[in-house]
């Protein structure tokens, strides 16, 4: 098992400039998500941290030792991708033991290590076979196998579930946290899925545009957003967002609808800000809240989501535990819950400013 640390690292394609200074640490046994949208570098930056690809500039440490220059095959690490690419003439077992093979181990370790592996994950019924004989499901857990065998110090996932049915991915993840428990491994593993994010991260790092925009555990990011990309980011149905204005009385008011208190908040009268409400933090209200009109119920059954257009023209998202009798074409009011909203101020790049 190894630690990891990146320093001030930049990659660039010609002029372009895709990683822009990236500092990072990876504790021993830490399992780190990269997540951010398509293109934000995140697959650039875990194949410079495999040594397929090398950093414009700074440096990439493991176990506190340089490894700038040393091959992939040199690092410790095993990699999974979206695409698993195993050799399609070798039964999985011959599969799990080719790399291994090709190190010269002995046959033993190499029984041992495949024999742990397909425990681990489920595929020893399997071993005979040929990757065109298993479900998607299957192969993709024989890659996995394959870097398990490998017993890296670090192990890397780039987006390894994104070919999977959904419920298949379910499954998968909780797969991949449990076999992260059993091994207590190092792992970092790439996603453009804040849900994969969320529900297998001991960190989330969110990239945007080669940028790091947040680092921190799931539920830190969720409630204490940077900024409103990372709020808006993290967070499903996402965060609801609202045009407003510091007031002059202790009050914010939303632009087109009205005042909401603002207890305990400092900031310039007449600053420009946005309101920033998860779904589930607005419910319905008789008197006093903001009206709107309803477009859209979705019931899921255990919970309802609410789409909704207020009386400034701004569409939103509430969702509220249980089933409701709301429907389209209802006017209705929405209050803010347990005075649970966000603020980011407009004119410094809408940072995080407080909490109402
Ligand atoms: N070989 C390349 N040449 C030029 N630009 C590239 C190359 N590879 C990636 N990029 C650019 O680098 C950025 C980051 O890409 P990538 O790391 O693949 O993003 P992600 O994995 O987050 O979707 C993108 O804008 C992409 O177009
Ligand atoms: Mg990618």
């Amino acid at each position: 098992m190894s630690n990891l640390s990146l320093r001030g690292i930049v990659r660039d394609y010609g002029a372009l400039r895709v990683i822009h200074g990236i500092d990072l640490d990876v504790s021993e046994g830490e399992f780190v998500v990269f997540v951010g949208p398509s293109g934000c570098g995140k697959s650039t930056l875990l194949r410079i941290i495999a040594g397929l690809d090398r950093p414009s500039g700074g440096d990439v440490l493991i176990d506190g030792i340089r490894v700038n220059d040393r091959s992939a095959a040199e690092r410790g690490l095993a990699m999974v991708f979206q695409s698993y690419a195993l050799y399609p003439h070798m039964t999985v077992r011959q599969n799990l033991a080719f790399g291994l093979e090709n190190q010269r181990m002995a046959r033993a370790e190499i029984d041992r290590r495949i024999a742990d592996a397909a425990r681990m994950l489920q595929i020893e019924h399997l071993l005979a076979r040929k990757p065109g004989q298993l479900s998607g499901g299957q192969r993709q857990r024989v890659a996995i196998g394959r870097t398990v065998t490998r017993e890296p110090g670090i192990f890397l996932f780039d987006e390894p579930l994104s070919n999977l049915d959904a419920e298949l991915r379910v499954q998968m993840r909780v797969e991949l946290s449990t076999l992260h428990k059993r091994l207590k491994a190092t792992m970092i593993y790439v996603t453009h899925d804040q849900t994969e994010a969320m529900t297998m991260a001991d960190r989330i790092v969110v990239l945007r545009a080669g940028r790091v925009e947040q680092a921190g555990p799931p539920l830190v990011l969720y409630n204490t957003p940077a900024n409103r990309f990372v709020a808006g980011f993290i967070g499903s149905p996402r965060m609801n967002f609202l045009p407003a204005e510091i007031a002059l009385d202790g009050q914010i008011a939303v632009t087109g609808l009205g005042a909401i208190a603002l207890p305990g908040f400092a900031a310039a009268a007449g600053d420009a800000v946005t309101l920033g409400v998860r779904p589930e933090h607005f419910d319905f209200c008789d008197a006093g809240g903001l009206p709107g009109t309803v477009d859209l119920v979705e019931h899921m059954g255990g919970e309802s989501y609410v789409y909704m257009t207020l009386g400034n023209g701004e569409r939103i998202t509430v969702r509220r535990p249980g089933q409701t009798g709301l429907r389209r074409g209802t006017a209705a009011k929405i209050a803010i819950v347990d005075a649970q909203a966000h603020l980011f101020r407009t004119q410094d790049g809408e940072v995080a400013v407080g909490r109402i």
